[in-house]
């Protein structure tokens, strides 16, 4: 066994060294993990097994995600599984399905959400164990990505559909209350600027989907999410920071959309559009 605080110390140096973003926080989940316990109960341990300790800093020095080494991604209230063949969920989105979330408490019981490429099912759980009562159907092409998301939907309630978000859903078009995506969306172009984790290890359709303005699967979502709606239905898609006027403009230039606005996340830059349908 070896000493906690030195390990994580020592750890949190190696982890700086290969360039991960957060070194110390991951130092401190990896050393929970092994210990089998929450990060903030780490103050009652004084030892760790040094040999499994080692192997899982090693594995995050070469820059595989925090979350594939633990298994799990925390998402709002819930606790996703997640790993090799599903997109990690990431809290830029969370501000996204806080305002869904809000916008779902608002409405009677029964009312229908659909979250279109929905990956490990992360935005549709939340919809689903945040909203008593809300119906949630969850859509996503990629099958490996259905798996994970069958294990993470399983007694939720949520209807997992394997499909297209280009043809989902044809049986409830028009009878829709909320639409909620995060999307492939980032353009071929910007391969270099994707952070290593993402661009190894998160699915190739999950990031480059959206082709080579990373937008194809937006207009989709704006296309499917305008037959869905009923009216006065909203829609919320993701988008990365340097789309914002792109997607406003994909749904205003339609025509059948009021209240197209573009809003910020936690970090403050643009990262999502919603709309009424009219
Ligand atoms: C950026 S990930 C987001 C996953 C999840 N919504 C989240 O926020 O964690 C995009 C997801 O869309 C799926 N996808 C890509 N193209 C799709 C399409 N045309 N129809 C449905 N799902 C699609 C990918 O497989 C991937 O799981």
């Amino acid at each position: 066994m070896t000493p906690l605080r030195q390990a994580i110390a020592a750890a949190a140096g190696r982890l700086t060294d290969a360039g991960v973003a957060s070194p110390r926080a991951d130092a401190e989940e990896l050393a929970a993990h092994v210990l089998g316990v929450g990060r903030g109960d780490l103050v009652r341990h004084e030892e760790i097994d040094g040999e499994a300790y080692t192997a899982l800093v090693e594995a995050r020095a070469a820059r595989r995600p925090l979350q594939h080494l633990t298994g799990v991604a925390h998402f709002r209230y819930v606790t996703l599984e997640v790993g090799t063949g599903v997109f990690v969920p990431r809290p830029e989105t969370e501000v996204m399905v806080g305002q869904m979330v809000e916008a779902a408490r608002a409405l009677p019981a029964g009312a229908l959400a659909v979250d279109l490429c929905s990956g490990s099912g992360a935005i549709a759980l939340c919809l689903a164990t945040e909203v008593p009562g809300l119906v949630v159907h969850a859509v996503e092409l990629d099958p490996g990505a259905v798996a994970w998301a069958r294990r993470n939907l399983a007694g939720s309630g949520v209807l997992l559909h394997q499909g297209d978000a280009a043809d989902a859903l044809p049986d409830l078009d028009g009878t829709v209350d909320l639409v909620v995506s995060n999307p492939p969306y980032i353009p071929l172009v910007a391969w270099e600027s994707v952070a290593v984790e993402a661009r190894d290890h998160d699915p190739a359709p999950a990031l480059w989907g959206g082709g080579d303005d990373g937008l194809d699967v937006v207009r989709a979502v704006e296309r499917t999410a305008g037959r869905l709606l009923r009216p006065g239905g909203r829609v919320a898609v993701e988008h990365a920071d340097v789309q914002g006027e792109a997607v406003v403009e994909i749904f205003a230039r339609t025509g059948r959309w009021s209240q197209v606005r573009g809003h910020r996340d936690l970090t403050d830059r643009d990262r999502f559009v919603t709309a009424i349908r009219g």
